[in-house]
């Protein structure tokens, strides 16, 4: 099917894994792209991979219009660009009948995201948010070993994604991290809405629960900076249970920093980015069990996501290779075997969490209704 790309141009820190992900199962051809903010780069790039020069285009804008007239039009659109232009660009593609999967967060503000939502019903069209992580194999078993019980009554889940990669001041005028702390191109929060948001995700993803209310303390360490780079969120779901979130960009030695642990009645687990392969499950009384990606022993659901033998290394390119495939396996039919891609309302979810926990952390981290 044909695929097409906004943003994510050469010098950007995502596109490379989009186009990887969505071309590792055979399924997605890159069509069309506006891949860059400034036309001729966009362009250039564009045909460098092997876009056709009538379908490497200099804007969005231009591309949804010519696309819309063709017969071999994009089966869906990626955007991948920063977090200010996903509104505007994703309802023009919807309310044009593409389906999109846009990159987290999904808007800006509470009002965009359940706009968007609106949008995305009224056009019949798949919208999903990339919160690319649910995709890894481990992930998926989690939520399968908490759908299945295995957990008992879900108690308590600690998640955290804190690195160290924005701890230095002088990097404040980097153009890829700049727009991360500008109110203007980033919305109410900078890190939490970075990456807290993938933690927040999959905090609701293994435990199938929303967050409903949020008690937050947001700081900037670095001067100069008008959003936190380091905040706390104390969180609570709809089932009674609790969580917590550390999330922060100033933890020098941390390197990806993203894990949840995740506390039942009769079990935990425990799963590190770092090593994707291995999930840890303790129940209740008994030793622990590490869990390896590609055995038999697991969940179909997460075998159906491995796409490579037990042992052997998989990681970022697979996971976001099964958004990919449910989205394909959803258009094209027969629907998805390896679960669900996160959708509108996922990405909308976390909209609605960010805005509350940064009206929390302006009420000096009063608990606060999502
Ligand atoms: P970046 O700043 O490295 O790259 C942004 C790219 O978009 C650049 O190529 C830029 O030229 C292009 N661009 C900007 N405005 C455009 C427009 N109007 N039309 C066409 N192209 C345009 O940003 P990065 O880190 O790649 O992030 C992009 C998005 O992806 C953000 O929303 C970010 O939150 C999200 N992201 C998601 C990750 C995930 O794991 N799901 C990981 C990293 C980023």
């Amino acid at each position: 099917m044909n695929w097409g790309l906004v943003g994510g141009g050469k010098a950007s820190q995502i596109g490379g894994a989009h186009r990887i992900a969505a071309q590792l199962d055979g399924h997605w051809r890159l069509a069309a792209g506006a891949l860059d903010i400034d036309p001729e780069k966009g362009r250039a790039y564009g045909t460098e991979l092997g876009i056709d020069e009538s379908r490497a285009y200099g804007t969005w804008q231009d591309m949804l219009k010519s696309e819309s007239g063709r017969e071999d039009r994009i089966d869906l659109v990626t955007i991948a660009t920063p977090n200010h232009t996903h509104f505007e660009i994703a309802s023009a593609f919807l309310s044009a009948g593409f389906n999109v999967l846009c990159e987290k967060p999904l808007t800006m503000t509470v009002r965009d995201a359940e706009d968007l939502v609106r949008v995305a019903e009224k056009s019949g069209k798949i919208c999903a948010t990339n919160f690319g992580y649910s995709g890894y194999p481990m992930a998926i078993q989690a939520r399968e070993m908490v759908r299945n019980g295995d957990l008992g009554d879900i108690r308590v889940v600690f998640s955290e994604f804190a690195h160290g990669f924005h701890a230095d001041e002088s990097d404040n005028d980097n153009p890829r991290i700049r727009w991360r702390y500008d109110p203007e191109q980033t919305g109410v929060s900078s890190i939490t809405a970075d990456c807290g948001v993938h933690a927040l995700h999959m905090a609701e993803f293994i435990t199938c629960q929303r967050i409903t209310e949020v008690s937050a303390q947001f700081d900037h360490c670095v001067d100069g900076r008008a959003l936190e780079d380091d905040a706390l969120l104390a969180l609570r779901f709809g089932n009674g249970s609790v969580g917590r979130l550390w999330t922060s960009a100033i933890a020098i030695g941390q390197v990806h920093g993203f894990g949840i642990r995740v506390f039942g009645s009769k079990g935990g687990l425990s799963w590190h980015q770092e090593f994707p392969n291995q999930l840890h499950f303790t129940p209740l009384n008994g030793p622990t069990r590490i869990l390896e990606r590609g055995s038999e022993a697991l969940y179909p659901k997460a075998r159906a996501a491995s796409r490579i033998a037990i042992g052997h290394a998989e990681g970022m390119f697979g996971a976001f290779g099964n958004i990919y495939r449910s989205l394909h396996e959803t258009i094209a039919g027969p629907g998805p075997a390896t679960g669900d891609f996160p959708t509108v309302e996922d990405g909308a979810a976390m909209v609605r969490v960010i805005d509350t926990a940064a009206r929390s952390a302006k009420q000096g981290g009063a608990w606060t209704p999502v």
